[in-house]
């Protein structure tokens, strides 16, 4: 049985693997329409969602399967006080796989933990969302045809914004990459991606003006302030920095702009019907993505990930999934760098 928490836990070969088969699909679409009759698949989504829960959707109905599932955690029994754990235990006796997105940081990591069919992290607070870089480096691979040797730019809130730390990790892991970092002050990117860059071999370079940057980028990766995840408690200073046609005079005539939506203000709406503008396409590849990796994870053989108790550490992350469901086991990973959770990812002091 296979789970998708991490990408990080596929091999480039295993990806590779699942890119070919969406493009196998985007070029043949019927060729699927009855591989997965007779599956379900159950969206859990206790945050809301429209382009990853209707994708994932349509993706197991054009695969000639079925969904259950809700949109809104008030429709379930987590209302009446029922734990993650047991959620996911009864879910995974109806369902073949799982998708689940959740505001807390590991709760697809739980999920994996006790479900008894296959998991897809659909999103886990400001953690990951692996399933759309899988969409996003599918559509960069359609318009730019590789993945190396490239000058990214990611813009808006590179902070809080789980879809710019899941892309720029997996880019990290092919060589001559440049990141351009364009954000305020309060929106930067964490300092352990920053190093992993570094480790790499990789270069990043940091800006607060698109304007400045955006010549030399190859893709421009654009997203909106994640506000859900700061509001809250924190009064940060959000000045916009926006992508409109003025600015757009100065970038490559090639450059692929991409955004995984909802837009806010970011993107100018001018800029929709520039060919360069190409993330309503991006959003439509995600169906055909998350069909080739429905079929890689209902079809395919992959060892499971050993992990072991460390007792001794506490995760101190406020938004880590440890917080609220307090039986989990206490997994963390040590290496060169430090100790980390297995659930969130936060580096342990
Ligand atoms: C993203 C998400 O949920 O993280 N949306 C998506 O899945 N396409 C980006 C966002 O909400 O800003």
């Amino acid at each position: 049985m296979n789970s998708l928490v991490d990408l990080n836990d596929f091999s480039l070969d295993e990806i590779e693997k699942i890119l070919e088969k969406a493009f196998e699909i985007k070029n043949c679409p019927e060729r699927f329409k009855n591989a997965m009759e007779g599956k379900i698949l159950a969206t859990l989504f206790f945050e809301p969602s429209t382009r990853t829960q209707f994708s994932f959707q349509t993706a197991m109905y054009r695969l000639g399967g079925h969904t259950i599932g809700f949109s809104n955690s008030l429709n379930s029994s987590v209302s009446k006080g029922e734990d993650l754990k047991d959620t996911i235990k009864i879910v995974s006796g109806y369902a073949d796989i799982i998708v689940i997105r959740h505001p807390l940081e590991g709760a697809a990591m739980l999920a994996s933990l006790f479900s008894s069919c296959s998991v897809v992290n659909a999103g886990d607070g400001g953690h990951l969302h692996p399933t759309q870089t899988l969409t996003d480096i599918f559509t960069i691979l359609e318009y730019k045809r590789q993945l190396f040797n490239l000058t990214i730019g990611v813009c808006g809130d590179l902070k809080y914004s789980r879809t710019v730390n899941s892309l720029v990790e997996f880019l990290n892991r092919f060589k001559d990459n440049k990141f351009v970092l364009i954000s305020n002050e309060d929106f930067k990117l964490s300092g352990a991606l920053k190093e992993n860059i570094e480790k790499k071999g990789n270069t990043f370079i940091e800006s607060s003006s698109l304007k400045d940057s955006i010549k030399d980028l190859d893709v421009l990766y654009m997203t909106r302030m994640q506000k859900e995840r700061f509001e809250q408690n924190q009064n940060k200073k959000e000045d916009l920095i926006l992508l409109n046609e003025e600015i757009l005079k100065f970038a490559k005539s090639d450059l692929a702009i991409m955004h995984p939506l909802p837009r806010t203000k970011e993107i100018d709406s001018l800029v929709d019907k520039d060919k360069r503008a190409i993330y309503f396409d991006q959003a439509l590849n995600g169906v055909y993505v998350r069909m080739a990796l429905i079929l890689y994870l209902l079809e395919e053989e992959k060892e499971k990930k050993e992990m072991k108790e460390k007792k001794e550490f506490v995760c101190e992350n406020k938004n880590c999934i440890t917080k609220t469901e307090q039986y989990l086991p206490k997994y963390f990973r040590e290496d060169e760098n430090g100790v980390f959770c297995e659930y969130c990812g936060k580096m342990v002091n």
